[in-house]
């Protein structure tokens, strides 16, 4: 019977897996992307998620595990929606609202495995791991936010949702 350790070394995997995903992803994205505002965040995420794979890295050493049988169901999932953006010939803005809204569908995701990884490594006393994981879900959850307010707009700035629903009063 696997145990508790056992549960949380799949996870710690199955974020490993997930963010190499990212990894693959976001120079595609950023490519694909329009505004200067959206590249800049995916620019940016880009270079954390690099850092966090890292942090996955340190810690699979640190338990004597290596990256063998990585697998995340849900993001492999979320690269084929990806394809079906890439397939659409959507115009510039509404490309970068689908955009920005598939990258939040990824971010939440993240921040899903480092909110379970944090608690699991706090029920294992593990505080080291569970400071890295909570430095990742707040660089998820930052990144989030941003896309959000890239989407939104502000008070100075129209957003990308209002500048893709052209016919939007
Ligand atoms: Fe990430």
């Amino acid at each position: 019977m696997k145990d508790f350790f056992e549960l949380f070394i799949n996870e710690v995997k199955e974020a490993y897996a997930s963010e190499n995903h990212v990894a693959k992803l976001l120079p595609k994205a950023l490519k694909a992307a329009n505004s200067p505002h959206l590249k800049t965040a995916i620019q940016e995420h880009l270079k954390q998620t690099e850092e966090q794979i890292v942090r996955l890295e340190r810690i699979l050493t640190e338990i004597k595990e290596t990256t063998a049988k990585a697998i995340c169901r849900p993001m492999e999932g979320l690269i084929e929606e990806w394809k079906n953006i890439q397939k659409t010939h959507y115009d510039s803005d509404t490309q970068d609202a689908a955009i920005i809204g598939f990258l939040q569908k990824v971010e939440h995701l993240e921040i899903a495995h480092y909110g379970t990884l944090r608690t699991y490594a706090k029920h294992l006393k593990l505080p080291a791991f569970e400071n890295l994981f909570k430095e990742s879900a707040r660089e998820e959850g930052d990144a989030d936010r941003k896309l959000t307010d890239i989407a939104e707009g502000s008070l100075f700035r129209t957003g990308v949702n209002a500048k893709a629903c052209k016919k939007c009063a």
